[in-house]
């Protein structure tokens, strides 16, 4: 096989075998292949697409280029949740913990966050001594006693996708279904769960802008799942605005704490328990509806949040910050921005709240970057809310008082106001199982106007 070639059968719209994207992806991945040429394959990529075999091929390949967590000593179903990403997502600190509450079983590996979207890991560290590179004994160990467990993404683990996704950042091809597809589930496959439940994010802090993108992306996955012999389903929600109130590391962990204490923002709270019904569900506890009546209980008897104290005590967290999280890092400058005239909200780039949040030290520019566990932003109106001229639409925290000025001006370009209230958006859209999408909520009106605003 010639790499020449192989790039030329897929910019003429050719179907790649599972033999020649192993030699490409094999080769790419031990340094055989230069980047030009890999560069080249996935522009071609990005124009031909891939059919449903070959993204599957595609996954499993990349899969074979690094180990794989064999979670069989385990007992039970082992059951993961994924989202594509986010802005002030702190749903798996609140669903893991209801999951194991209903006896489910989690032993996730999961990922810092960069740019403007976090990262469970992150949020993690904010509790103080939680240690998230556990080996696998104690990994196991601390799965078996409280039934989850969460420890950081081994970079052995499909080291294809990395370089991949490295080289496709800085060519501008990111943004293609099949090399999205096949970058998170290789990671996800890698990591050993029985059951996956992939939550996919759409809106305008989420890849995938357009509701059709993102049921096109939740089809894409579950169906190289299935392939791979796991139970998969994904949910469409929303990441329009940001969920919940609350965005950066310490700040998320408050608002969790606040769910799993039987609390919290309504929106957090609803998409926290449908996508902990559905972990149930594939894990084989009974149809959606009653999972989500066991993760209900979960949060009014509290024994949700004694799983999440569980898991920080046995990762070496300082539970006592769970208890009273008045106790969790705390930021020097807290500055609240006014509403400059009486309007009601009708939207909140969740994007660009993620970038204000990385101005003030809560995210990372690029991989390795220190971050501010105190740093983020309180949103206190949100799309729908009306604000008298005067109000605090949020407040930003940070230790570093120079970051504020640059944070203002994003956050200030993140809000736009109106006479009347937005259409209200749905929080979930569709649940997506074994290549058929199912529509939970009225989006017609959503997709017209995606329409008329299209580029
Ligand atoms: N997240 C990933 O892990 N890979 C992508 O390609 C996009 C989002």
């Amino acid at each position: 096989m010639r790499m020449y070639d192989l790039i030329v059968k897929k910019k003429r719209g050719g179907e790649m075998t599972r033999a020649e994207l192993d030699y490409i992806v094999g080769g790419f991945t031990a340094g055989r292949i230069p980047d030009e040429q890999m560069a080249a394959f996935l522009m071609a990529v990005w124009f031909r697409d891939m059919t449903a075999q070959e993204t599957a091929d595609l996954t499993l390949a990349m899969v074979a280029t690094g180990e794989c967590a064999d979670l069989s000593a385990l007992p039970g179903q082992k059951i993961d949740k994924h989202s594509t990403g986010g802005v002030g997502d702190k749903t798996t600190l609140i669903v893991l913990p209801v999951v194991a509450a209903c006896g489910g079983v989690v032993a996730k590996m999961s990922g810092r966050g960069l740019g403007h979207t976090g990262g469970t890991i992150d949020k993690l560290e904010a509790i103080p001594g939680f240690r998230v590179a556990l080996g696998e004994a104690e990994f196991f160990a601390a799965v078996k006693r409280c039934g989850l467990a969460v420890i950081s993404q081994s970079e052995k683990l499909a080291p294809a996708d990395k370089k991949m996704y490295a080289l496709r950042d800085v060519t501008g091809s990111v943004d293609s279904i099949p090399l999205i597809a096949s970058s998170i589930m290789s990671k996800k496959l890698a990591s050993g769960a029985d059951c996956i439940l992939l939550d996919v994010t759409v809106g305008s802090g989420a890849f995938m802008k357009r509701i059709p993108d993102a049921v096109r992306l939740a089809k894409a996955m579950v169906a190289i799942g299935e392939a791979a012999g796991k139970k998969m389903a994904a949910l469409i929600t929303d990441m329009d605005a940001p969920v919940g109130r609350a965005v950066g590391n310490a700040l998320e962990v408050a608002e969790a704490v606040e769910v799993l204490k039987g609390g919290g923002p309504d929106d957090l709270r609803e998409v926290s328990l449908a996508l902990a019904a559905n972990m149930l569900y594939l894990a084989g506890h009974g149809p959606v509806e009653a999972c989500r009546r066991r993760a209900e209980e979960a949060l009014t008897d509290g024994s949700a949040f004694k799983k999440l104290c569980a898991m920080a005590e046995a990762q070496g967290g300082d539970v006592s910050v769970l208890n009273d999280t008045e106790k969790l890092p705390l930021a020097a400058c807290n500055c609240g921005v006014v509403c400059p005239e009486d309007a009601y909200i009708t939207h909140l780039d969740a994007e660009k709240i993620g970038l204000a949040s990385m101005a003030l030290g809560a995210g990372r520019e690029k991989a390795g970057d220190a971050i501010d566990m105190a740093a983020g932003i309180t949103l206190l109106k949100k799309p729908g809310d009306f604000a008298k001229k005067g109000d605090v639409l949020a407040v930003l925290h940070t230790n570093d008082e120079t970051r504020l000025k640059e944070a203002q001006r994003i956050f200030g370009d993140a809000v736009r106001g109106g006479d009347t209230p937005p259409p209200k958006r749905p929080l979930i859209f569709a649940r997506v199982e074994k290549g058929k999408a199912e529509r939970l909520a009225d989006w017609d009106d959503i997709l017209a106007k995606e329409r008329g605003e299209g580029t």
